[in-house]
Order: C-alpha cells, then structure tokens, then sequence
C-alpha cells in the first residue's frame, strides 16, 4: 500500500527580506485529509509560509508542487481555481453585505478586495442565486451561525465574525483551506469551539493552520511543523514535537510574554519578540 501524495509540498523555501532570512530552505509536505499545524514563536515566519503558499510572496530559492504539479508564478485570485481557500489574520469580510452575502462571495472563483467587484461577482441566475444561498447557509448552519445571516459582520461579535470568514472560505468546496491564526483575539471558550470547528473540517477538506497558540494546535492537528527564525526545527506528531528540546528552547520565554502579546497588535511587535528570542536557537542565521 503506498499512501497518497501529498497535496501541498514546500521544498527548500527560502524567503528574504532585505537583509532579513524570513523562511531558511524550509521543507514539508502537507497531506491530504489532516490538519497540518505551522507553529513557532512570534517573527518565525509561520505568516510568510502562508503567504508563499497563497502567492503574495514569491519565494527567493526553492519551489511548491499542488497535487505533484509545480506552482509558480500563481497569485492569490488563482487560489479558488486552485482549489485552495484561506482566512485571514484580519477578518476581510464585506461590512455592506449581510452576513449570507459574505458567505455567497467566497465561491466566486475569481474574487478580488473590493466591494463592487464582490457585488458583481455574485451569481447571474435566480437558480445560480438559489442553490449558492443554500450552501452558504448549510455552512452557516454547521458552524453555529444561521440565526445571523441577515445581520451585517459589524454588528457580531468578533468571534462569530470569524466563523462567518471561515464559512465564506468554505464555500468553494476548498481541497486545502489556510488558517491564519484563527486563535488571535478569541477568549478560551472561543478557542475551545474553534478546535471542535476545526477537528470538524478534517473529514471534508485539508487543512494548514498556521497557529501561535501552541495549546490549539496541539488539541486539532495531525502533523506539526515548527519554525523558528525562518528554520524548520521539528516536524511530527504534536507528542513527537511537544518534547522536542528545541521547541521547548524556542518556546521558553515566548509563552511567558504570551498574553501580553495577544494584547498587542496581531502578529505581535518586534520589542515584545526580540528578548524572548535573546539565546534562542538559530538567532545568528537569522539576523546574518
Ligand atoms: N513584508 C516584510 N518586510 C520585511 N520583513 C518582514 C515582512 N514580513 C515579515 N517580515 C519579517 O520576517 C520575519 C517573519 O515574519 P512572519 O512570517 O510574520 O512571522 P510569524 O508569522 O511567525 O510571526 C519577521 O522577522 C518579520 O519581521
Ligand atoms: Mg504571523
């Protein structure tokens, strides 16, 4: 028996920026049917992997394959194409639409920013129209927040205005949806749905869930791949990895100033990153 081939595969990336190696020669494979956690401490990189995985950065050395075939030059409006869906650290939903509205615009398979463009994008047809608005409230449905479709995003919470992004990132019927810190700005319990949300998914589209929080990425991945400053320093089982000395040592610190960088701006700042990383594992590359 040999398994399937990867859907995703990242070989050798390496991203600069400036004089800054954001992503050193880094290497995985994300496969079909699990939820593959990227984690490590604030400035690893984990963003800028999802942003060459989604083409806003093109990588400076080495290559992406999508299902076994090279994926050069895509950009972010050729992901649904693709068959690749994403949320965003920012929610990026449309405050004019209704909540349904939002949901409908994912599916639209050239979607770009704007809101006149993601009115045009909706469907032509009244049966088109019809049979798009009962997707997007069967996802609605499954993830808890129907009672809202008529309401406009500005008026919810934050946490159900992330299931509406997750809804709308859905729509298209993804073979690999992107998380991009789903967690930031979610109380506990939030989370806590989240990881049920997300151990959800599993059975219906692959997901890469670029995570700081290591607690949710330990409840709902499968395979976990660490980075720390731009280096891919572990790779396994989130109990392979758990115990990993140099997660631990890139971790140490990190966790301590953890809430307070959840206050701060999403994605943290470089004052509260720097002296958590003061010994930390592979600081001369990065900064080289
Ligand atoms: N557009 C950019 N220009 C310059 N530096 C960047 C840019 N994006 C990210 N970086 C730097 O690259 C490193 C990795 O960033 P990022 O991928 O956002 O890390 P993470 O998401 O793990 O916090 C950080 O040091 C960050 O400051
Ligand atoms: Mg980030």
């Amino acid at each position: 028996m040999t398994s399937p081939p990867a859907l995703l595969e990242l070989r050798d990336v390496t991203v600069r920026f400036g004089g800054l190696v954001a992503l050193d020669g880094v290497s995985f494979d994300v496969p079909q049917g699990r939820v593959t956690g990227v984690i490590g401490p604030n400035g690893a990189g984990k963003t800028t992997v999802f942003n060459v995985i989604c083409g806003f950065v093109r990588p400076d050395e080495g290559r992406l394959r999508w299902r076994g075939e090279p994926l050069t030059r895509h950009r972010p409006h050729d992901l649904t194409r693709l068959g690749i869906a994403r949320t965003l650290q920012g929610l990026g939903l449309f405050p004019g639409l209704t909540v349904v509205q939002n949901v409908m615009v994912g599916a639209e398979r050239h979607a770009r920013a704007g809101f006149l463009s993601a009115l045009f994008a909706l469907p032509r047809s009244d049966r088109d129209e019809a049979a798009l608005r009962d997707r997007a409230m069967r996802l609605l449905t499954e993830l808890g927040v129907a009672e809202v479709a008529g309401r406009f995003p500005g008026e919810l919470p934050y946490g159900v205005q992330k299931r509406v992004a997750l809804a709308r990132a859905l729509v298209a019927e993804p073979d690999l949806v992107l998380l991009d810190e789903p967690a930031a700005g979610l109380s506990a319990g939030e989370i806590d749905e989240l990881a049920a949300l997300i151990r959800g998914l599993r059975d219906e589209v692959s997901v890469v869930l670029v995570e700081h929080h290591m607690d949710l990425v330990m409840e709902v991945c499968d395979d976990v791949v660490v980075l720390d400053f731009g280096r891919l320093i572990a790779r396994g089982s989130p109990d392979d990895v758990r115990d990993d000395p140099l997660v631990v040592a890139a971790y140490l610190g990190d966790e301590v100033d953890d809430s307070a960088a959840d206050e701060l701006t999403e994605g943290g700042t470089e004052t509260h990153d720097q002296p958590s990383h003061g010994g930390g594992v592979g600081s001369e590359a990065r900064r080289a």
